[in-house]
């Protein structure tokens, strides 16, 4: 889960990472308070989820109070690369000496975390890792070690941070890794890092995306969820505990086993062109053990998905063999009566296999329909969606 930047500067603080006085504000109004109580030039700052917003002129600088409130009036409502600005961050003003970059992330190529520093931060990172990669230090960091005093140290040599702010910028460091670390993010970024007239090291900026995985043991994280922009489905799904994907085809998919479901997804694909282009609607797996009530949740979240003119549920009998998967879908629908309401063609194959489809078929639901192969069953659901 990527967070806003104010988000961000509120974990930066948490863990003694330096940040400036902020507060967010949702109308001109708000803002022209947020300027007076944090006094003096401030600046106005675009929330979206999304990197460029100084470029974009997400990012102004206010004089006074006044200033804010007009500034906060220009920029609330505006598009930057299609988010729109609900939201403004007012935060003081720093004078700004020098501007740097750094962050931690998990470099999944090389299995390992990874540190980018460089004293040529600011709105042009992108261009000077292009052009001039040798101003940018890449330090593998390992995970069992993490970031050491020592390690830090060698960070700050590597990128020729000036001497004057060295031991700044480790101290800066260590807490972000802290960040990093204690909040189980796999990516925690500060551009511009800066130094201000008086020598202070500040973080102006701040990128933090949080590993979901790990949300078992970051039970605050569920509070920085941006509602806002959840797809309810997706929303609805996830309290459930499924592992549900809204897309933006017709074919609603059930499967167990993310494998099974990606290949499911290919081949609802490819036959849906013989149908007018008919395309998957999700992706859903409800992994090994399919009981009726995760079938239920399953099917229930599918036929809840207006988009949704078909279902093909797509089960290979491993562990849970065909006929407790086809007792769970007769239970299901059962369970959901009146609303299910959309065709369901079913591919059973794998252990159990005859068993499955002959409880189905005694079962002799209106809806449901059995196919024998996993290419026929996705023509067959391609063509009633398409109908
Ligand atoms: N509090 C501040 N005081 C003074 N100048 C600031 C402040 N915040 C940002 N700036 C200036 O605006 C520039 C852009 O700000 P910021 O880094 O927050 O946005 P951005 O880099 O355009 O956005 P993104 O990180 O989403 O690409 C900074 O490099 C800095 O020069
Ligand atoms: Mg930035």
């Amino acid at each position: 889960m990527d967070l806003f930047e104010y988000q961000a500067r509120d974990i930066f603080e948490k863990h003694g990472v330096p940040v400036l006085a902020a507060a967010i504000a949702t109308t001109a109004d708000e803002a022209e308070r947020a300027a007076t109580d944090i006094g003096g030039k401030v600046v106005v700052k675009a929330q979206v989820k999304v990197g460029g917003r100084g470029k974009a002129g997400g990012v102004k600088l206010a004089e006074n109070p006044q200033d804010a409130r007009e500034k906060a009036g220009a920029i609330l409502g505006m598009d930057i690369k299609g988010h729109t600005v609900r939201t403004v961050m007012i935060a003081a003003a720093a004078p700004i000496e020098a501007e740097y970059y750094l962050s931690i992330l998990l470099d999944r190529s090389n299995r390992t975390f990874l540190v980018m520093a460089s004293v040529s931060g600011g709105m042009d990172i992108e261009e000077v890792a292009r052009t001039t990669p040798e101003k940018l230090a890449k330090i593998p960091v390992s995970a069992v070690d993490g970031i050491s005093l020592a390690k830090a140290k060698e960070i700050v040599a590597a990128a020729a941070f000036p001497a004057d702010v060295a031991d700044q910028v480790v101290q800066v460091l260590l807490k972000l890794w802290d960040v990093f670390q204690g909040e189980d993010a796999t990516l925690v970024e500060v551009n511009p890092l800066v130094k201000t007239n008086d020598g202070k090291i500040i973080a102006l900026d701040g990128k933090v995306t949080l590993d979901e995985n790990a949300d078992f043991r970051q039970p605050d994280h569920q509070g920085l969820v941006d509602q806002d922009a959840e797809n309810p489905l997706e929303a609805a799904a996830k309290e459930k505990g499924l592992n549900y994907v809204k897309l933006d085809g017709q074919v609603g998919i059930i499967g167990n086993g993310a494998g099974l479901v990606m290949s499911t997804l290919d081949v609802v694909a490819y036959a849906g062109e013989k149908h007018g282009g008919v395309l998957p609607a999700n992706f859903l797996d409800i992994g090994g053990g399919a009981s009726a009530q995760i079938m239920a949740d399953g099917l229930s979240i599918i036929l809840g998905d207006a988009d949704v003119k078909s279902v093909f549920v797509n089960v290979f009998g491993g562990i849970t063999a065909c006929d407790a998967v086809a007792s769970g879908i007769v239970q299901a629908l059962e369970l959901l009566g009146p609303k299910a309401t959309k065709p369901i063609v079913v591919r059973l194959d794998g252990n159990n296999v005859v068993e499955g489809r002959a409880i189905l078929a005694k079962a002799a639901h209106p809806l449901v329909e059995q196919a024998d192969t996993m290419d026929g069953a996705a023509n067959r659901a391609a063509e009633l969606a398409a109908k």
